[in-house]
């Protein structure tokens, strides 16, 4: 399997996802196809936000997956592949990038890519999942309401060049999911674990109870954070019910 072999630019979209789920729904694409612009008028991030991303300057794309072997209640593997790739492809140029739980690519505290995976289910199989990537490259000024957003050129002084990232990126990706198509998953979970953010010490935690002292353990194969207390009682979150105190 070899991604990003087609690629539909389009320079101007809402957004990326939107496109590929409006093109799948007139006709199969190949697996591996990319749709990348250069400007999203409504870039979608996780539930709720927005993805701000000035024309030309980041990289906006999304990949057409079809992981026929990997049940819906698996799914979060590919995630897994997909944050292991855009960190392999930043440890090129950046090697602090981790990945905060669940897929949110740092850089330090502050936030350098993010990926929306949607995925539609035909009774227990993925029909396709789309894995929909914003990068930031060469921003240097952003003026949204994200938190902590930083860039590439941000953290290195240094321009790049969009499309050989898109190159770079992809084959990264690529290296990823065929280990997962290969059945690797175990390395892919090692992999993704080993590189969390903050997973090595004693940090905040704010959950429905409080702020609390904890360490996180593992993510597990469903996708949930398992984090210990000073106490040594585990909870075991699902997404958007634990914060990290930045
Ligand atoms: C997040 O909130 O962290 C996820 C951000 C995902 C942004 C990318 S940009 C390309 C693709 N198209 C979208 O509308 N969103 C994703």
């Amino acid at each position: 399997m070899s991604l990003g072999s087609e690629i539909i630019f389009v320079k101007n979209l809402t957004s990326t996802n939107s496109h590929a789920i409006q093109l799948l729904s007139l006709k199969k694409l190949k697996e591996g196809t990319v749709i990348q612009t250069n400007y999203q008028s409504a870039g979608r991030g996780q539930p709720g936000n927005r993805w701000e991303s000035e024309d030309g300057k980041n990289l906006l794309f999304s990949l057409i997956l079809y992981p026929s072997k990997i049940k819906p209640d698996e799914q979060f593997i590919v995630s897994m592949a997909i944050s292991l790739g855009i960190t392999d492809f930043l440890h090129r140029y950046i090697p602090a990038a981790s990945i905060k739980w669940p897929n949110d690519i740092y850089v330090n505290s502050d936030k350098i890519a993010g990926i929306l995976i949607e995925s539609s289910v035909m009774g227990s199989d993925i029909e396709y999942l789309i894995a929909g990537i914003g990068l930031n490259v060469n921003q240097e000024i952003f003026k949204g309401n994200a938190p902590n957003p930083v860039s590439m050129k941000k953290i290195t002084g240094s321009d790049y060049i969009v499309n050989d990232c898109l190159t770079g990126l992809v084959a990264c990706i690529d290296r990823r999911y065929n280990r997962i198509l290969s059945g690797e998953f175990n390395k892919i979970k090692e992999d993704y674990n080993s590189r969390l953010f903050r997973n090595m010490d004693w940090f905040e935690f704010r959950d429905q109870e409080g702020i609390y002292t904890g360490k996180i353990r593992e993510v597990t194969d469903s996708g949930t954070l398992i984090i210990e207390k000073r106490s040594g009682i585990k909870i075991e979150y699902s997404f958007k019910e634990v914060e990290f105190i930045l």
